[in-house]
């Protein structure tokens, strides 16, 4: 069960965040730009109270995007034991709830390769049906354990070089800007208003 930290190492190279929604057919898709990690994590407490049981929250986007930060917002959100720290060595953590809420399960399904099956054997304590499950590197594996889930897609800005000046409309100053997309899928997020996250 041990994995060496490296193990994401030699992955496809991180071209995901560039390609187009999955989904063009569906849901276009909220924006909201983030200018900081403390912005991330508060984006995921507000997150946080739209989420109940049962529900699935599936994060992509590049290595270091902000997955577990915004989750460790939601964490928080949802008054839930625990650090949420990345979960690199384990494939899932549980956070009970502190009080009566759902507990958050986090998965980091980067080295799960037989898909959401694989996690029926984890021996979780938990029935995911009763927590909060929100899912790190879950694209291509996760979307059959339900058709309700909402999905966020984290994209650095594009910074080019980086260089201030140049045609990118990116300069250094960007290193901290996200451009977050929440789409929901499925019934139980067809009516719901994402849009009042960016506030
Ligand atoms: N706007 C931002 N939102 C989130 N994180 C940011 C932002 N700007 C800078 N950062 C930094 O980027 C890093 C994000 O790390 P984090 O572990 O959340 O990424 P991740 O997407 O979970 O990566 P991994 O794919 O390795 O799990 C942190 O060091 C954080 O401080
Ligand atoms: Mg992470």
């Amino acid at each position: 069960m041990e994995a060496p930290a490296a193990a994401r190492g030699p992955a496809e190279p991180p071209s995901g965040s560039a390609s187009p929604a999955d989904h063009p057919g569906s849901a276009p898709g909220t924006g909201i730009t983030v200018t900081s990690p403390e912005r991330m994590r508060d984006l995921g407490r507000r997150l946080a109270g739209l989420l109940r049981a049962g529900d699935l929250v599936m994060l992509s986007g590049e290595l270091g995007a902000g997955k577990t930060t915004l989750t460790r917002g939601l964490g928080e959100g949802l008054g839930v034991r625990g650090a949420v720290t990345s979960p690199t060595f384990v494939i899932a953590r549980v956070h009970p709830s502190l009080g009566d809420g759902p507990p958050l399960v986090h998965v980091d399904a980067y080295r799960l390769s037989g898909g959401l099956d694989e996690m029926e054997d984890l021996d979780l304590d938990v029935s995911l049906s009763d927590s909060v499950i929100v899912v790190e590197w879950g694209e291509g594996k996760v979307e059959e354990l339900t058709e309700d889930r909402l999905q966020l897609r984290i994209d650095r800005a594009v910074g080019g070089t980086g260089r201030a000046g140049d045609d990118t409309a990116a300069g250094d100053t960007t290193d901290e800007v996200r451009h977050v997309t929440l789409t929901g899928f499925g019934e139980r997020w067809a009516g719901a208003d994402l849009s009042a996250l960016a506030g």
